[in-house]
Parts: structure tokens; C-alpha cells; sequence
């Protein structure tokens, strides 16, 4: 081929083709690599080292591999702007000092795999949310079906249990029982009242009362829930420490069941440290939201149990009957708030509570549960 031929034999391919000579700078090119680097003539780009237009090349660490395949470099146009590029690189067959860099723009297919990452991000993050849904929809349908069921079952166990509690008392008046009686009476006795306050409870958690709204200092619940528990505190040497907001801690809430719901994941946290610990509090205004975190330094909750612990009587304490936390849920949402907890297994555990501040009571209301 003579020389002319050459040319138009290089200028016909359509991927940008360079030879560089043994210093790395830039021998010959064809009209792709001009339209690729957006140059006008060949002239500009001749002699110039390679770097010029490619970045963080290196042409001593290449030169023991070549040939190369389909090598991502990123090349530089005129105005420096990157554009990557898939290159093959091989010797020169007349020139074995020279390399011929074979260079195709991969920017569009680039773009295309980021979009498809971000879209597969995107899944992923809706997937997530999917699934937070669909766990807080079974959890609610979960409970109302439990407020059916107890309503029907405390309807029903009630009234015998109210002839039973009525005959007891009735043995025990007069003379109609010995000494020895008594004391199985007293069983019968302490029974009947554990069977209503577990009947009672139930109801509590699947149909919380109806809400009797006032404005009231939630910090001052905070601290009443605190002193209650005190000498539990002090016992177990549990640190108690208050980072409190110094905004608007009035809220529209029932105190008596925002206490009780308090009132369970502060117990929850001081029976979690029963070696002692550090039990957190800190409230903040978030938005439209005020929120309270309780942080202990105790058990943990493993993964397997996370999703378990708002369902009525699931407990992993001998003594414990496992509503405290369904309770605390029924009292939340009906306040139009929502209840999240993060959890590392036997290192510590927040729970998140989030209030109205606005008392807006709506039907939207989520738990969110992240185990680390
Ligand atoms: N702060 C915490 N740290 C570790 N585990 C916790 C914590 N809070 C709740 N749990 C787990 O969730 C379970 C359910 O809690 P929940 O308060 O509903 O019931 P309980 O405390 O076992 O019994 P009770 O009805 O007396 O409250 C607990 O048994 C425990 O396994
Ligand atoms: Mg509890």
C-alpha cells in the first residue's frame, strides 16, 4: 500500500486508531480519533505524548502486556472532558517499537449501565419499602384480627368468670368452708384476677381506649415514667441520661396511655440491663414530628425475632407475657404515630417513637424494624 492508500485505508475505520512510537508520543492517527477528541487536523495532535489524551496512562507498564483486549481507558478531548473508551492495543507489525492503540467510545453504553444501576437501586429501595408495607399491613391486620378474637373471647370467658368469682365470694362468706379451704380459695382468687387483667390486656392492645387529648409536656412524662422506676434504676446501676429537646415538648396526647406506652419500653430497657447499662433518652423536633429515642446498652434483639416482637404474647422472658410491645404499637398509631426500632444483637437497641405534633389522627402508620 502506498502511503495515500494507507491513509484512506485508515481513515475508513471507524474506531479512532493511534500509533505511538517507542517514547509514548503520538506517531500517526486517523480522522475517527479527531472526531472523537473533537480536533480539527492531525497536526494538532501529532508528537504529542499519549498522556496528553489519555489520562493516567502509562505506557512502561504496558508495554510487557501487549497485546491487550478490550482495555478501559479514559481519553481526553480537546476541551479535557473524559470519554471512556474500550481499546485494544497491539505492536506494530513494521514498526515493533510502536504501539497502535484501536479505541471505540463506550460513554452511551456508560450511561446505560449507570441508569441501570440506579434503576436497579431504585428496585431495590422500592423492594425495601414494599416489604416495610406489607409487614405493617399484616402487623395491623394481624392485630385487628386479634381485637376481634379477644373481644369475642373476653365476652365469652367474662361472664362465667364472673359466676365463679361470685361463688368464691360467696364460700367464703359464713362458715360454709375450713381452714384448710381457704387457702385454695385464695388460688381460685388470684387466678381469676390474673385471667381478667390478661383479658383486659388484650383488649387494651388490640382496641387502646379511646383517646382523651389535652396538651401536656411529654418530657414531664418522661421524667414521671423515670421516677417511677427508680429504685429499679438505682438497683441494677443503670445510668439513666436525659438529652432533651429544647422545643416544643407540648403535645396533644392521652397521658395516661402515652404514659403506658412509655412506660413499657422503659421497662423493656431496664429488664434488658439487668447487669446494668446505660439507658438513653433523647427527644427532638423533627419536621412535624416530635421524637423520642429510647437507646439501651443491653440484650439486643436477634434477627430472627425483630419482626416478632409487636405481635401480642411473643416474650423471650419467663416471666414475661408479651404484650407490653403490642400495647405501646396500638397507642402510637392511634395517635397518628409511628414506632421504629434498631437493634444489634446483645450490644444495644433504640426505640423510636414519633408523635404528631400537629394532632392529625390518621390511618397511615408505620413500624419500622433494622436489625445491624
Ligand atoms: N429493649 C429491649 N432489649 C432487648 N429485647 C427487647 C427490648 N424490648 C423488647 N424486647 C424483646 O421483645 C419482646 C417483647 O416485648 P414486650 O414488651 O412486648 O413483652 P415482654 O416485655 O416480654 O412482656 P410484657 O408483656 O411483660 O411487657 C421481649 O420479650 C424481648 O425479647
Ligand atoms: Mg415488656
Amino acid at each position: 500500500m502506498d502511503p495515500d492508500q494507507e491513509k484512506d485505508f485508515l481513515d475508513s475505520i471507524v474506531d479512532s486508531v493511534i500509533a505511538l512510537d517507542k517514547e509514548g508520543k503520538i506517531r500517526e492517527l486517523n480522522q475517527a480519533t479527531l472526531n472523537l477528541l473533537g480536533y480539527k487536523k492531525k497536526e494538532d495532535l501529532i508528537t504529542l505524548p499519549f498522556e496528553k489524551i489519555c489520562k493516567n496512562f502509562s505506557l512502561k507498564d504496558l508495554r510487557n502486556k501487549i497485546p491487550l483486549a478490550e482495555q478501559e481507558l479514559m481519553y481526553l478531548n480537546k476541551e479535557g472532558k473524559e470519554i471512556p473508551a474500550s481499546v485494544n492495543i497491539s505492536m506494530r507489525a513494521s514498526y515493533p517499537d510502536d504501539t497502535v492503540f484501536m479505541a471505540r467510545d463506550i460513554s452511551k453504553i456508560k450511561e446505560l449501565v449507570d441508569e441501570l444501576t440506579r434503576s436497579q437501586e431504585g428496585l431495590k429501595t422500592s423492594y425495601t419499602e414494599l416489604k416495610v408495607s406489607k409487614d405493617d399491613l399484616v402487623r395491623s391486620e394481624k392485630l385487628a384480627y386479634t381485637g376481634r378474637i379477644a373481644a369475642s373471647i373476653a365476652h365469652e370467658i367474662r361472664n362465667p368468670l364472673t359466676n365463679v368469682s361470685m361463688s368464691v365470694q360467696q364460700l367464703k362468706k359464713g362458715n360454709k368452708i375450713k381452714q384448710e379451704g381457704f387457702k385454695h380459695v385464695d388460688i381460685v382468687e388470684r387466678n381469676i384476677e390474673r385471667i381478667n387483667y390478661l383479658i383486659t390486656e388484650l383488649l387494651n392492645c388490640a382496641r387502646p381506649a379511646k383517646l382523651n387529648l389535652k396538651p401536656y409536656d411529654i418530657h414531664k412524662v418522661l421524667k414521671d415514667v423515670l421516677e417511677s422506676n427508680k429504685a429499679k434504676i438505682d438497683l441494677q446501676k443503670i445510668k439513666v441520661t436525659k438529652n432533651f429537646s429544647s422545643k416544643l415538648p407540648v403535645l396533644k396526647i392521652d397521658r395516661e396511655q402515652i404514659e403506658r406506652a412509655f412506660l413499657n419500653l422503659i421497662t423493656n430497657a431496664i429488664e434488658a440491663m439487668p447487669r446494668g447499662g446505660n439507658l438513653t433518652i433523647i427527644t427532638e423536633l423533627n419536621g412535624n414530628f416530635f421524637r423520642v429515642k429510647i437507646h439501651d446498652t443491653g440484650k439486643g434483639i436477634p434477627e430472627k425475632d425483630i419482626i416478632k416482637i409487636f405481635d401480642p404474647f411473643f416474650s423471650t422472658k419467663p416471666q414475661g407475657v408479651g404484650l407490653g410491645l403490642s400495647i405501646c404499637y396500638g397507642i402510637i398509631v392511634s395517635h397518628g404515630g409511628t414506632i421504629e426500632v434498631e437493634s444489634k444483637s446483645r450490644i444495644d437497641s433504640t426505640f423510636t417513637v414519633s408523635l404528631p405534633t400537629e394532632q392529625r389522627l390518621t390511618q397511615t402508620h408505620t413500624h419500622r424494624e433494622r436489625v445491624k
